[in-house]
């Protein structure tokens, strides 16, 4: 497994090269007449929280760059999501499915056939409750990924996995040693920088 350190501080990328595909059935909810075969696999990616702010901007780009789209959302019916089928080449590219990252075997059957997933879907929340679905839900993704066969995961994480250190000097340039500062997020209540960070900590270990 690798990670980028360009895309550091934005997202990380992971590369998975030890999955084995997965013998259950997709189930999925349709947008598109394309259900669930939504074309030829080095062109389909999956995004997970495809109707959240940053996955509605990555779905309309991989969209508009020519890739089949297979978008995951707790609620697909929900009209938080109908933004997405009015996007351009949504009827023909994107299909929307249920799933939740705290679920895996779901995961590993909305993951099945795609080249890479783009993981987005996480709450952006200092609740304590939402920590396990970022932390959890980022090893789930990423392990069902390696199961799926799915060559690339990019992981959108966040500034607040690195920024949180009171002890570091701020003449400091920050690279991809630094990590926010576990107890300080947790006393500060920034749990949402500690649960970024812990999920980025965790995938980079190689998912273990
Ligand atoms: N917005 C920013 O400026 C910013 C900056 C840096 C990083 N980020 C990162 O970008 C990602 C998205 O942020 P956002 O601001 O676009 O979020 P958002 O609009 O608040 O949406 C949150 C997303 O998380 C999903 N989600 C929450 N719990 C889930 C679960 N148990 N299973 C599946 N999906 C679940 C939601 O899906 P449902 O539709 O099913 O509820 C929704 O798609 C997050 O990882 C965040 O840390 C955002």
């Amino acid at each position: 497994m690798s990670r980028s350190i360009y895309t550091r501080h934005a997202c990380a990328q992971f590369s998975i090269h030890d999955g084995q595909p997965p013998l259950s059935t997709i189930t999925m909810q349709s947008s598109s007449k394309a259900a669930g075969g939504n074309g030829d696999e080095k062109h389909l990616v999956c995004v997970t929280g495809a109707g959240s702010f940053i996955g509605s901007w990555v779905v309309k780009e991989l969209l508009l760059r020519g890739y089949h789209v297979r978008g995951t959302a707790r609620d697909p019916s929900d009209r938080k999501n109908a933004h997405l089928l009015a996007l351009d080449g949504a009827q023909e590219r994107l299909t929307l499915c249920r799933a939740n990252v705290l679920h895996y075997d779901g995961l590993c059957d909305v993951f099945q056939g795609c080249h890479g997933v783009f993981h987005v879907a996480s709450p952006v929340s200092n609740d304590p409750e939402h920590v396990p679905t970022a932390v959890e839900g980022t090893m789930n993704v990423i392990n069902a990924a390696a199961d799926a066969g799915v060559r690339r995961v990019v992981f959108t994480s966040s500034y607040g996995a690195v920024h949180m250190d009171p002890n570091r000097s701020p003449d400091i340039v920050l690279d991809e040693s630094c990590w926010s500062d576990y107890d300080y997020c947790k006393q500060t209540g920034n749990l949402y920088c500690c649960a970024k960070m812990m999920a980025e900590v965790r995938g980079d270990g190689g998912g273990g």
